[in-house]
This record gives structure tokens, sequence and C-alpha cells, in this order.
């Protein structure tokens, strides 16, 4: 059944017919839609607008039919066009006349402007709720390892040695702030459509706002145009999904990257690794390469959307069909890379004296050794300078700077006293760096607390 059929003559052409239809994929709805309409239907009924015994006889049509869904006793039937049409014809083949005036004050593009506002608000309840499982972990793993030094890089070079909580709370400050997105985004998403109609509102005397709060929304769209034909709402969505997959992804980098042999700073547990079906002696990160890979697909949604709109003239236009699989595939996506990441990185082995035996080479305490001058009053470009020979001497002699002598620190420079071993020591360059936002321990172990706050409030709130 389709429910445009009045003014038609011919036949739709069956290719075209399935060509256009969206019940393969916007089905997933039938939840929200059903709501959707038991919501609209109360208020039709509250406002005289049809009867309160057919708004009674649709309230219990759509309940059934909401149960059997759930349940799977009944079947969607993938024959008709888009997920709305077929529960309007179950609800008129379970109830008939009472039925047919489910749709009045309505539209298709308001519906499903709804639908999809629905969606976006519970999935991204979920995200956040997986969101604040990675913090804990990540915190929780944080804390084990204020101690666990290893080397921090730049440009993938040894560059200055940090600990592996520093490294692992800055994962964590990326995973708040999109936590952080998550909340910001549902503020405008959190807006009730229904009563724009097809583009116009209606002349109907729907009680909008009856709708809203029965259906849980803040606010109500503003403008009858925008209302259906807007969907920045879902770019949003799938642009705050895409950052969770940046993050993910350079952290699945490092990982695959720490794992190899010539690192060698963790070992990712055989629940999370996969073999090779040639080489006996492999064991690959897979599940982060897969991650790293799958961030392409939420970027390419992303853009997908993006593209789809960024032509549209006001009002809806069934270009904006396109929207729902994007928007389903990255919410998909992203759910189970962040519940696949999570269980890897809970379990991960860290090879502490690895770590720590990398952090001490590469001359990861030449800044340090520059800094020693400069509290000694040597200006910072000297020290610099002279720091940059004892480098350079050291290599030659093939010695870490701490396994050189007091004499040959002082062939540099006279400046340079026994106190230098200690500052060279790597816990004390670490530990030295304690301002806020550094790696020293009490630094890290602050941030940690806040971030153990930051996790506890949210889950309060949720
Ligand atoms: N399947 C359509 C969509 O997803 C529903 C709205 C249809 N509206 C219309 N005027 N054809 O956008």
């Amino acid at each position: 059944m389709k429910l445009w059929g009045g003014r038609f003559s011919g036949q739709t052409d069956s290719f075209a017919n399935f060509f256009q239809s969206s019940i393969m994929f916007d089905q997933r709805l039938f939840k929200h839609d059903i709501s959707g309409s038991l919501a609209h239907a109360k208020m039709l009924g509250k406002q005289g607008i049809i009867s309160s015994a057919d708004a009674h006889l649709i309230t219990q049509g759509l309940t059934g039919i909401l149960a059997e869904l759930e349940a799977g006793s009944l079947k969607i039937d993938l024959s008709f066009e888009d997920i709305h049409s077929f529960v309007e014809a179950e609800l008129v083949k379970r109830i008939g006349e009472a039925g047919k005036r489910l749709h009045t004050g309505r539209s298709r593009n308001d519906q499903v402007a709804l639908d999809m506002r629905m969606y976006v608000k519970e999935e991204t309840k979920a995200l956040k709720k997986q969101l604040l499982l990675l913090l804990e972990t990540l915190s929780e793993t944080a804390k084990l390892h204020l101690k666990t030094v290893m080397p921090g890089f730049t440009h993938l070079q040894k560059a200055q040695p940090i600990t592996l909580a520093h490294h692992l709370m800055a994962y964590f400050q990326m995973f708040k702030r999109d936590y952080e997105r998550l909340c910001d985004l549902i503020l405008r998403t959190d807006e009730m459509p229904l009563g724009a109609g097809a583009l116009a509102g209606t002349s109907y005397p729907l009680d909008r706002d009856l709708v809203k709060d029965l259906l849980g929304f803040k606010e109500l769209t503003k403008n009858s145009l925008d209302s259906v034909s807007d969907r920045d709402f879902c770019m949003e969505f799938v642009f705050s999904l895409s950052l969770i997959m940046t993050h993910l992804s350079r952290f699945c980098e490092e990982i695959i990257i720490w794992a190899t042999d010539s690192f060698g700073f963790i070992e990712i547990s055989d629940a999370y690794s996969t073999g090779s079906s040639i080489m006996p002696q492999k064991k690959n990160p897979d599940i982060a390469e897969l991650i790293r890979g799958k961030t392409g697909r939420v970027y390419g949604n992303l853009i997908s959307l993006l593209t789809v709109m960024k032509a549209l003239p006001l009002a809806y236009n069934k270009d904006m069909q396109e929207d729902k699989e994007a928007v389903f595939d990255a919410a998909d996506t992203v759910k189970a890379c962040l519940f696949a990441f999570t269980g890897m990185i809970e379990n991960i082995t860290f090879n502490k004296e690895k770590m720590s035996e990398s952090a001490g080479g590469g001359y990861t305490d030449a800044t340090d050794a520059a800094d020693y001058l400069v509290k000694k009053g040597v200006p910072f470009r000297e020290a610099h300078e002279m720091t940059g020979k004892l480098v350079s001497y050291a290599v030659g002699k093939n010695k870490r700077l701490g396994e050189l002598t007091l004499n040959e620190f002082k062939d540099i420079t006279p400046v340079f006293d026994e106190d230098i071993f200690t500052a060279l020591m790597v816990e004390n360059l670490i530990n030295s760096r304690s301002l806020p936002g550094g790696p020293g321990e009490k630094a890290v172990l602050n941030a940690i607390n806040d971030g153990i706050l930051f996790i506890r409030k949210n889950q309060a709130d949720e």
C-alpha cells in the first residue's frame, strides 16, 4: 500500500519503486516512529481534532504493533516504501477507519525529522555511556602507571621522558572533550519538529508543547521550513563521531607501533590479536588496525552528509533520505569501535622494563641538562649550545649523558657539578616537571583525580 496513490492513475515502475524506497534501512526507526505517533495521536484526541475513542483505538493499535515488533512476532513487510507507511498500514489493518485518522496534521517530512532526532538523541546517550567507560579504563590504567617511565616523542623521535600515566591521560583529555561535544550536540538536537507538516505548518489546532513534553524534548523547533529541511544535527553528530574516531585511530596507531618487535613496549592479549595463516610466529594487532581503518568509513559518512545537503533548496527534498545510512553506519561503527577498543586497552600488558630502558636512550635528557645549566645562571641559548656539544661528544663515545664522568662534563663547561648526575636521573627529570598539566607524578595524579571526579559527576547525571 502507498500513502499517496490518489493522484496517480499509472503504476510506479517496479524498479523505480524499489529505488526510492527506504524501508530496507529506516525499518530500524520503528520504535521512534511509533512513539512519535503515539504522542501525536494522544494530542489529536486531547485537542478534539479526532475523537477520544479514535485516539484510544490508535493508541491500543500502535502499542500492540510496537510490542509485536519488539518481540519479533510481527515482521516488517519490506514491500512498503518506508517504515512510516508500514506502521500506518498495519494500524489500519488492525483498527480500520480510526487508523486512517492518525496522519491528520502531520507529514512524513516532519515525522521523519522527528524520528531522526529521537534516534540521534538515543544513540548519543549510548555513546556517552561508552565514552565514560573508556575514560574510566584510561584513568584506572594511568593510576597503575604513575611511575612507568617511557619516552615521549615528537616526529616519532624520542624527545623527553614522560610516564605512561601521562601519555594515557593525554587521551583521557581527548575523549573527555569528545564526551562534552556529545553533551553539547544534544542541546541542539533536542527540538521537537512535529507541527511543521510538509513544510508550512498546519491549520489544525495542534498542541505542539504537549507532544514535545510527551516525547521528552526540551524545545520546539522554531520554523516549519527549517524543521523539515535541516539535518545539521545529523552532521554535527557524525562530525563528533569522526573526532572520536580520530582519537581512537591515533591511539591505535601507537598501539600498533608499540606492539612491534622493535618497540616491544606492549603485548596485546591473545583475546585481541590474530595470527597469520602462513607465518606461525605472527601475532597481529588486527583490532587496532581495523579501528584505524574504520575511521575512514566514518569520515566518509560525514562527507556524504555534507555533500548531500550542500545544495538543497528549502524545504524537504528526497535527497535527504540519504541521511539515514550515513548516520546509522557512523553510530554502529563508533559504538563497535569503542567497545572493542576499551576491551583491548584493558587487556594490554605493558613492558615496563622495555619502556624505561627506551626512555633513557636517545639523549632524551638533553633538554634537562641544558635547563640544569640555566638554573646555574647560564643563558638558555648558550646552555643549549653547550649541551649540543655535550651530546655530540657522548654520541662519539657511545655513552649516555649519565654515563659520562664529571671531568668530561666539566670539559664542556665547569658549571657542571656533581649534582648533574642526580639531575639526570630519569625519575628526577620527570618529577621536576610537576607544573599543572606536566608529567610529574603529582601533576598526573591531580589530573587523574580531576578525571575521576568528572566521570563520577557525569555517571550521576546519566
Ligand atoms: N523516507 C523519507 C525520508 O527518509 C521519508 C520522508 C518522505 N517524504 C516525502 N515527501 N517523500 O526522507
